[in-house]
């Protein structure tokens, strides 16, 4: 329920009846503090596989220049055609990004990163901005961590990158997955794939979806990827973009096969798998899974080569190879874990003149480098008290109400064993730190 107060302003009394006038905007979503323990785990697992191959992490802007996102992700694709945040400020026009890659390359240019480090590896983690139609996996605001080798034209590097994106997801404890992988060859090999698939598509058109005819001059490639089932039987029997690539892009791409043949990794060789953004050049891949609960938006990750990317943006010519993968639908891949519930000490009150001492004691077991919850809530009873504690999995409850305070004591409340003894004020902090170093009690069985 929600009211007018009497000076005019809304306040709320609780939002059953749907009056609460703000929601998050459509396809954005909070993620709130209980949902953050899978949200970390995730975050610090890339982290950590990022550290062990010798990524930086770099942080560039939200909002870039609409024309760096034109330049480098292409016209006629669906995220530049359709789905970008553009708004114009002070005469320019900016975009809020819809993926890293482009970002991080612009800074890495602008910083002039390669003079000094020719061979460089980036990471990124951070909010990327797609008007798409929301669905399960699918958003309007949603996460993306990435990584970026700058400077190695070699195969391994498309290989190391593949091989370690499948040990992250293996350690995330993500199955069933499906790794795709392609070579779309240099823009003059393209160029010649998109006659060849031209000449092929015109005769069928009538065949293809309405949505595939209209950008069927423009970007053949786009119908490759296209979800329609039309398209598809149409594209099943299509020329393989294989076929169409020059002596180096195919040694260039069987070398990336042998190594992961090497590495012992499951893939397929998916000779209709282009990627939706146009800077691709040779190696592409997408990581997939069909485990139940991820939906229809089940790419996970996705990636590839763009060694004109950087010289398109009016830099050196300078290889690299990147992906990124959705965290969303990562976290709907991940087993779920049993909550992990440790909080050593809960402090209770039992009316204001008892707060400022449980305040005091509080501060020091935190400042010893224990987490301790403060219980202050105006009329909470004891009772109440001691439930929220025991949700919260306390090892320890420390009472601290105005008989005690007047008897210069505490209670402190062992909640795993189930005992009750009083210590001095002046004893209970170190009493309570020596049981807490002990190791088997800083966490409470549950
Ligand atoms: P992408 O395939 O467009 O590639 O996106 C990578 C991943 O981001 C997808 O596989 C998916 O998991 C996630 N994703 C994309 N759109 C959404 C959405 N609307 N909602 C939720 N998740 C989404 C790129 O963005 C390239 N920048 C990857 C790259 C880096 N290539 C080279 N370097």
């Amino acid at each position: 329920m929600a009211s007018i107060s009497a000076d005019g302003r809304w306040f709320a009394l609780g939002f059953d009846d749907g009056t609460m006038p703000f929601r998050a905007v459509k396809g954005m979503n909070d993620i709130l503090p209980e949902q953050m323990a899978r949200w970390q785990r995730l975050e610090s697992a890339f982290r950590e596989t990022m550290a062990l191959y010798g990524y930086g992490e770099v942080r560039t802007p939200v909002v870039e220049e609409t024309q760096l996102f034109v330049r480098s992700i292409g016209e006629s694709t669906e995220v530049v055609d359709k789905e970008m945040y553009s708004f114009a400020r002070h005469d320019t026009s900016l975009t809020l990004r819809p993926e890293g890659t482009a970002g991080a390359a612009r800074a890495f240019l602008e910083h002039g990163v390669y003079s000094r480090a020719p061979l460089t590896r980036w990471y990124y983690l951070g909010p990327m901005f797609r008007a798409e139609r929301p669905q399960r996996g699918r958003y309007r605001q949603f996460w993306q961590a990435g990584g970026e080798v700058y400077g190695d034209q070699g195969p391994v590097a498309d290989a190391e990158m593949i091989v370690m994106l499948c040990d992250l997801l293996q350690k995330l404890g993500v199955t069933d997955l499906h790794i795709a992988v392609n070579s779309i060859g240099s823009p003059q090999a393209r160029e010649r794939y998109r006659q060849l698939l031209l000449d092929y598509l015109r005769p069928r058109a009538e065949h293809l979806s309405e949505h595939a005819r209209a950008r069927l001059e423009d970007n053949p490639l786009r119908v490759l990827d296209s979800k329609d089932e039309r398209d598809r039987t149409v594209v099943s029997t299509s020329p393989s973009i294989l076929d169409a690539l020059d002596a180096e892009d195919q040694e260039h791409f069987s070398e990336v096969t042998r190594m992961l043949d090497g590495s012992g990794v499951g893939y397929r060789i998916e000779p209709r798998l282009v990627r939706g953004l146009d800077y691709y050049t040779r190696t592409v891949f997408e990581i997939s899974t069909s485990s139940a609960g991820v939906g229809a938006q089940n790419a996970l990750v996705g990636g590839g080569r763009y060694d004109t990317l950087l010289a398109g943006l009016g830099g050196p010519q300078i290889a690299a190879v990147g992906f990124a993968m959705g965290l969303e639908r990562l976290l709907l891949a991940m087993p779920e874990e049993a909550p992990k519930k440790s909080l050593p000490c809960y402090f209770v009150t039992l009316g204001a003149e008892t707060w400022s001492k449980a305040l005091e004691l509080a501060q020091s077991v935190r400042r010893a480098g224990y987490r301790a919850e403060l219980d202050a809530r105006q009329g909470a009873s004891l009772k109440s008290q001691l439930r929220r504690a025991d949700a919260l999995g306390a090892r320890y409850a420390v009472v601290v109400g105005p008989d005690e305070l007047q008897r210069q004591v505490a209670a402190l409340k062992d909640l795993a064993q189930h005992t009750q003894r009083e210590l001095p004020l002046d004893q209970l902090v170190p009493t309570l730190l020596g049981e807490l170093s002990h190791p088997q009690q800083q966490e409470r069985p549950h």
